[in-house]
C-alpha cells in the first residue's frame, strides 16, 4: 500500500510501552505546518507507560490493549484503527513484537525507531553491545517494519560518536536526543518520495 497524503494529513497512531519521549517529539512535529501527519491515537500495551500522560497534555485519545492473548488483541486493535481511519503506525519504544498477520494488514505503513545503526544490534541492549564491542559509533535508525525483527527497509540513520567514558546510560541519552530529530525527518522523507 502506498503512502499518500493527498491534501489531508495522514491519521497516525503512535504505539508506546514506556517513557514516550519519541512520542512527544512526534506530537510536536505533527503540529508543524510542514507535517504530513496528524497524531490521532496513542496505543500502549502497558497501562503504566509514562508516555500516556502526553495524551492528556496534548488532548490525544489513548487506548490500552492487554496483550495476554495477542492474536485476539491484534484483531481488536486492527478493528479499532480501521474505525478511526488510522493510516500510519509509528512504533516508538513499543516492546511487543507484532505478528506477521498484523503487519500484513498495515503493509508498508508501520515505522519503527531503533537505537542502533541497523543492521547492527537488532533487539535489546544495543548500547551495551556497541560499547563491549568497542565500536567507534552507535546511532539510531528509522525503518519500515516487516515480519522480521528490526529488519525492514531502512529510511534514515544518524551516527553518534561513542566516547571512551561512555556508559550504556550516557550513550542512550545521546542517541535518544538524536532519535527525536531523526523520526520526524524519516516521516518527511517517506512522504516526499
Ligand atoms: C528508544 O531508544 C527507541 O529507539 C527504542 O525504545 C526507546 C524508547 O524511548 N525503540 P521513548 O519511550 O521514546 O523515550
Amino acid at each position: 500500500m502506498a503512502l499518500s497524503t493527498g491534501s489531508k494529513r495522514v491519521k497516525t497512531a503512535v504505539f508506546i510501552s514506556g517513557t514516550g519521549s519519541n512520542l512527544k517529539s512526534l506530537i510536536k512535529f505533527s503540529k508543524l505546518k510542514k507535517s504530513p501527519i496528524s497524531i490521532e491515537l496513542i496505543v500502549s500495551n502497558n497501562p503504566k507507560s509514562k508516555g500516556l500522560h502526553f495524551g492528556k497534555i496534548f488532548k490525544i485519545r489513548k487506548k490500552i490493549f492487554n496483550f495476554k492473548k495477542q492474536t485476539i488483541t491484534e484483531k481488536e486493535i486492527l478493528l479499532y484503527l480501521k474505525k478511526r481511519k488510522i493510516n500510519l503506525i509509528c512504533l516508538a519504544g513499543f516492546l511487543k513484537i507484532l505478528s506477521k498477520n498484523f503487519i500484513q494488514n498495515f503493509d508498508g505503513k508501520i515505522l519503527n525507531i531503533h537505537p542502533s545503526l541497523l543492521p547492527k544490534y537488532k533487539g535489546l541492549n544495543t548500547h551495551k553491545r556497541a560499547i563491549i564491542n568497542k565500536d567507534e559509533h552507535s546511532g539510531c535508525t528509522v525503518h519500515f517494519v516487516n515480519s522480521k525483527l528490526d529488519s525492514g527497509k531502512i529510511i534514515n540513520q544518524k551516527k553518534v560518536k561513542i566516547n571512551k567514558s561512555d556508559t550504556p546510560q550516557s550513550l542512550a541519552k545521546k542517541v535518544l536526543a538524536q532519535e527525536h530529530k531523526l523520526y520526524p525527518k524519516a516521516i518527511l522523507k517517506i512522504f516526499s518520495l
